[in-house]
This record gives C-alpha cells, sequence and structure tokens, in this order.
C-alpha cells in the first residue's frame, strides 16, 4: 500500500483525493488543509488536520495549494527526507524545499470543485530525484490514469503555457462570446454546439487546418463590420490582434 497524505485542498487535491481513496494500492492517511473544511461522506473516515505539526506518516505528500504558495509552504514542514511533490504545471520542481526529497505529480485538465472528472484519460506528468520515488509516483499515477508520462521542470513549464493558451484563453474567449450574445438578449446555447464541434474537431484534424473564419478567409468587409460593432470594447483589442495574427499566418497562402 501507498500511503498519501494531501496537503491543501482545493480544485486538484479534492479530485486526486476522491480518485486515489477508490485506488487498491493507495491509501489516504489524512487530509490537511490550513483552515478548518468538513470532509464529506462516504470520506469523513479520514484523518483531517489543520495543525501542520501534526502531518501523520505517508509514502507521500501531495501539496495541492496556489503556486505562488508552494515554496515557502514546503519550507514549513517540519519533517525531512520525505518525498513531497506538488500539482502544479508551471513551478519548477527546484521551487519545493530541499530539506526533503522533491517530485511532481501535475494532472494536465482543468479542475473545478463543483465538477466531476474521470481520471483514467487524464495524462499526469511525473518527475522526482531519484528513480525509486520517480518508480513510486508512477505507480500511484497509473492507479488511476493510463497515461503517465515522465517530463523535466524546464518542458512541464512549456506544456502549462501551451496549456494557459489552449484552456484559460479559450475559456475567456466563451466569456467574451456569451457577453456580446447577451447584449442581444441571444441565449449563449446557441454557441454550444459550434464550441463542442471546434473541441472534437482537433481529434481528426490538425489546429492549423481546422482554423476557418474571416481572418483566414481574408474578408475584409467582413472584419470591418466587425470592428464597427464592436465599437470602443475592451475586446476590440482581442478581435484586432487575434485577426491580425491569423492574416499573417494564413494570408500569404491565399
Ligand atoms: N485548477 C486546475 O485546473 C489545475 C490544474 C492542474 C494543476 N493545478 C495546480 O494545482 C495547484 C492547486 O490548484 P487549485 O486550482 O487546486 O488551487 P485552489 O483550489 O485555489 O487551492 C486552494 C487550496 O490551497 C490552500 N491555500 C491557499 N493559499 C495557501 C497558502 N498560502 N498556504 C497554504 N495553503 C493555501 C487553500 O486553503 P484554504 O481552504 O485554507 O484557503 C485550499 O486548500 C496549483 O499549483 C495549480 O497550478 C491546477
Amino acid at each position: 500500500m501507498i500511503n498519501v497524505v494531501f496537503l491543501g485542498f482545493g480544485n486538484v487535491n479534492s479530485h486526486l483525493f476522491k480518485t486515489l481513496h477508490k485506488s487498491k494500492e493507495v491509501t489516504v492517511k489524512q487530509v490537511f488543509n490550513r483552515n478548518y473544511i468538513k470532509i464529506i461522506s462516504p470520506f469523513e473516515k479520514i484523518s483531517f488536520t489543520d495543525d501542520i505539526s501534526k502531518l501523520e506518516q505517508a509514502d507521500v505528500y501531495i501539496i495541492g495549494i496556489p503556486d505562488d504558495a508552494i515554496s515557502s509552504f514546503s519550507e514549513s514542514l517540519s519533517f525531512q527526507n520525505e518525498l513531497v511533490v506538488h500539482t502544479s504545471g508551471g513551478v519548477s520542481m527546484d521551487a519545493l524545499s530541499n530539506k526533503n526529497r522533491r517530485g511532481i505529480f501535475y494532472p494536465i485538465q482543468t479542475f473545478s470543485k463543483e465538477r466531476g472528472l474521470d481520471f483514467k484519460n487524464i495524462p499526469i506528468c511525473i518527475e522526482a530525484e531519484n528513480s525509486k520515488d520517480l518508480e513510486l509516483l508512477l505507480r500511484v499515477g497509473k492507479t488511476i490514469s493510463e497515461n503517465v508520462v515522465e517530463i523535466s521542470s524546464e518542458k512541464r513549464a512549456k506544456l502549462h503555457l501551451a496549456a494557459v493558451f489552449v484552456n484559460n484563453f479559450t475559456n475567456h474567449l466563451y466569456q467574451i462570446g456569451s457577453e456580446i450574445l447577451k447584449e442581444e438578449d441571444l441565449p449563449f446555447d446557441l454557441l454550444k454546439p459550434l464550441i463542442s464541434e471546434t473541441a472534437s474537431k482537433i481529434e481528426t484534424l490538425s489546429p492549423e487546418k481546422a482554423q476557418t473564419g474571416p481572418a483566414k478567409r481574408n474578408d475584409i468587409k467582413t472584419i470591418e463590420k466587425h470592428l464597427h460593432l464592436l465599437g470602443d470594447s475592451s475586446y476590440r483589442k482581442f478581435y484586432e490582434l487575434f485577426t491580425e495574427e491569423l492574416k499573417q499566418k494564413y494570408g500569404k497562402k491565399l
């Protein structure tokens, strides 16, 4: 059995907690959170502490707290030479205090507490300072996902950068779309099939091949109409930026 203690109980760790709890190879020993949280049924038997000095012995400690807090939090742990990992895409392994053995357990997915997720297809990036710890993280990862890969901190930083483009920025563009529709009392539901197809078509086409729209076609009059509709809206800058970028990329091929 691999004993795990969760440090922090936000979006990522609460999902990892639920899924690792079901694993036959892993025992969730304890959850730590700096503020009290009620662990709800059927998990209420799992020990909870908000006292950092009362952490139980474990094979791996998983830190799931905001990126900027990871370093100082790992320094505040009272034990030494244990395996401590974090779940961030953008923070290097070196950010963890070197008084413990360091590692990474980064699931490439967007996690919100209120949405259930199946880990089976979620890639998990692992990294460790020695082969034994890497092996252990591989075992933990494989109990929940079919895709566990070793990736260095340098490569993971780039992977995370790419993830921010395809997920965070794309989602913000959904938000802009929904606000534009709201101005006309149109439901966001009208765009959902388009959003779904945009995401599914890259299963069979490269993003480059999948691109359509006025900027790619160089439909100048349509672009001018859109700019007119935007007026001095703060969204205009995004429209101009993306349109210019797309024209640069596809324009010369027309
Ligand atoms: N969310 C995602 O989609 C996602 C995906 C992949 C990786 N990650 C990575 O996973 C990590 C956690 O992300 P998340 O979205 O789960 O974060 P989150 O939900 O914002 O995390 C909240 C948790 O962090 C604790 N916390 C906040 N500041 C703290 C501090 N200064 N010291 C100790 N604990 C602190 C909170 O404790 P309280 O309840 O006491 O406030 C709470 O348990 C990040 O490194 C992130 O980059 C996130």
